[in-house]
């Protein structure tokens, strides 16, 4: 499932960020031919913005993906939890295993999202993509945190520091995050709306269910900011070179 219903607020003024360009190519088409690339992916459910979903579905037939890959398009929410719960109610029957991948990581390699699938057949129902954090990290005091929103790039009020987490046991992650179908339905159901949940993982975690990391990679990042584009173009004109 690929949440695509998002503004993206952060990349600044223009169409919703699933349907920006990268390199000609809608990020949300380059999404959902990184995931139909893997032979394990038969369905893909996309949650297009709430007023876009025609839309999104002319541009997913004009673009060419593989045959084997039969391709749901479904309206979203207000939230990505929203969005992810409208998603899993468009999920055919007979599915065990659900990935739920942002649109907005468009260039993540089939070898993350195969090793993310193998990780749940393994038994485990909930796998992450991860990398250990670069950035030292610093917490704020939830007044400063409320003031600057996390990534805000406009500089505010001197915000202070209540502690420095180390860093070697942080990791950053991404998705496809991988899921048991059950599991993940479980844990959504369990959910309390606005609670603040960034990722689907988190509310696994909630539920007391084991969640598991496995390597993420460089080229999963998540398109966020103006330079995150310039930084997605590059990357596919190193793959054509
Ligand atoms: N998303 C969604 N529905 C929402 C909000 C987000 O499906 N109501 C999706 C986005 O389309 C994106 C993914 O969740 O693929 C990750 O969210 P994020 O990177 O935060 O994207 P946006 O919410 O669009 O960006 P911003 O927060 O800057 O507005
Ligand atoms: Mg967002």
């Amino acid at each position: 499932m690929i949440p695509a219903a998002g503004r993206g607020v952060r990349l600044g003024p223009g169409a919703p960020k699933a349907l920006r360009a990268l390199n000609g190519t809608p990020m949300l088409v380059h999404a959902v031919r990184a995931m139909a690339a893997s032979r394990a992916v038969s369905v893909v459910v996309v949650v297009a913005p709430p007023d876009g979903a025609a839309e999104v579905k002319t541009l997913l037939t004009d673009h060419a993906l593989p045959e084997r890959t039969d391709v749901l398009v479904v309206p979203g929410g207000a939230t990505r939890q929203e969005s992810v719960r409208l998603g899993l109610d468009a999920l055919p029957p007979g599915i065990d295993i659900v990935l739920v991948h942002d649109a907005a990581r468009p260039l993540v390699p089939v070898d993350t999202v195969d090793g993310v699938i193998e990780a749940v057949r393994d038994g485990a129902p909930a796998v992450v993509p991860a990398l250990p954090v670069t950035d030292t990290v610093k917490e704020v005091a939830p007044a400063a945190a409320e003031s600057a929103p996390a990534g805000s790039a406009a500089p505010g009020a001197p915000e202070p520091v209540v502690a420095t987490p180390d860093r070697s046991r942080l990791r950053a992650v991404q998705t496809p995050q991988g899921f048991d179908h059950a599991t993940l339905l479980r844990a959504h159901e369990a959910v309390v709306v606005g609670d603040g949940a960034t990722d689907d993982a988190g509310l696994v975690e909630r539920l007391g269910e084991p969640v598991v990391l496995v390597p993420g990679h460089e080229e999963a990042f998540k398109v966020t900011r103006p330079l995150d584009l310039v930084l997605a173009e590059a990357v596919l004109a190193r793959r054509r070179a």
